[in-house]
């Protein structure tokens, strides 16, 4: 199916502009957390009705993985509560609501990557508020794409490659190597969306970058794309500990639709990089 007129939600964060900037073709209506708060039920219903959309893609979400640890209540509501809202009011209106879920539903001890069919775990506040959104969009309208995505970045917002690229100057730098995930170029995830959309099949997906690797091997592969020099050490998640559990093993991997893949993430550590030096 084709879509004409679009919203985003969270459209200022890292996924809402690759989102904006994927559907150039369309009419896309952004809103921002000041435009549009979608932990307000009254509001999303005022907004969607007055906009008429076809379609909306909800990159709103509380993000502070380990910040959620603390403020749990918030994490709810912005990863359970605004997609709960969406989904009501998109149904209402029958039309699809595109949501983003994470590896994070999953406790990583498996040995192997992680399909759409295995078992959801979370173990941090962060895991559990989105594994509660998930449900919840998955029980107030059917018409939903859920889609599971893993290590976000953009040349854009706050990230991980951006921050191990300002720390590049200290000239050595110490990354985890016993946690292993699928780093995603937001624009890749992007591009893949916008043909998930068109198939109609309504259900959860996984879309993140093919492959997968630990943090350690990310930014020496990224230090190495930029040509940048400086030491990089693998320590332990022991030696770093933060208030989050991560899961150790999430790569992720899709049976639900294997024709719909993103390119190996070592190909979005490139296209970043090309990115990176094109908007300086
Ligand atoms: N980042 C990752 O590595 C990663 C990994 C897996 C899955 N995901 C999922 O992918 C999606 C996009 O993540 P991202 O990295 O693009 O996040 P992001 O850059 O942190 O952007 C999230 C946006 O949501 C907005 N927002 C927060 N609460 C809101 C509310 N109540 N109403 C409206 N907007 C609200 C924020 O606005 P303010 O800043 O103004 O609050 C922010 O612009 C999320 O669902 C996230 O859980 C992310």
């Amino acid at each position: 199916m084709k879509f004409s007129k679009l919203v985003v939600t969270g459209a200022q964060g890292q996924l809402g502009q690759a989102l904006r900037a994927q559907f150039v073709d369309q009419e896309v209506i952004a809103w921002d957390s000041r435009a549009l708060d979608i932990c307000q039920l009254e509001y999303v219903r005022k907004a969607l009705n007055q906009i008429q959309p076809d379609l909306v893609l909800n990159a709103a979400a509380f993000t502070q993985v380990d910040q959620a640890e603390i403020q749990q209540e918030a994490a709810y509501r912005g990863n359970a509560l605004g997609p709960r809202n969406l989904a009501l009011a998109t149904h209402e209106m029958n039309i699809p609501l595109v949501h983003f879920s994470t590896d994070y539903v999953f406790d990583g001890r498996q040995a192997r990557p992680y399909h759409e069919f295995d078992c959801p775990n979370p173990q941090s506040v962060y895991g559990q508020s989105k594994l509660a959104g998930e449900e919840a969009v998955q029980r107030n309208n059917p018409k939903h794409f859920i889609v599971r995505t893993a290590w976000l970045y953009h040349i854009i917002g706050k990230n991980f490659p951006q921050t191990i690229l300002r720390l590049a100057n200290q000239g050595h730098i110490r990354v985890v190597n016993d946690q292993f995930g699928s780093p995603t170029y937001c624009p890749h995830l992007a591009r893949a969306v916008s043909r998930l959309i068109e198939t109609e099949s309504y259900g959860t997906y996984h879309l993140a970058g093919s492959g997968g690797t630990s943090w350690y091997e990310f930014t020496k592969f990224l230090y190495q794309t930029r040509g940048i020099q400086a030491e990089v050490t693998p320590i332990t998640t022991a030696e770093y500990p933060l208030p989050a559990p991560r899961p150790p093993y999430a790569i992720l991997t899709s049976i639900q639709d294997p024709a719909i893949t993103l390119p190996a993430w070592e190909e979005g550590v490139r296209e970043f990089s090309v990115d990176c030096t094109g908007s300086n």
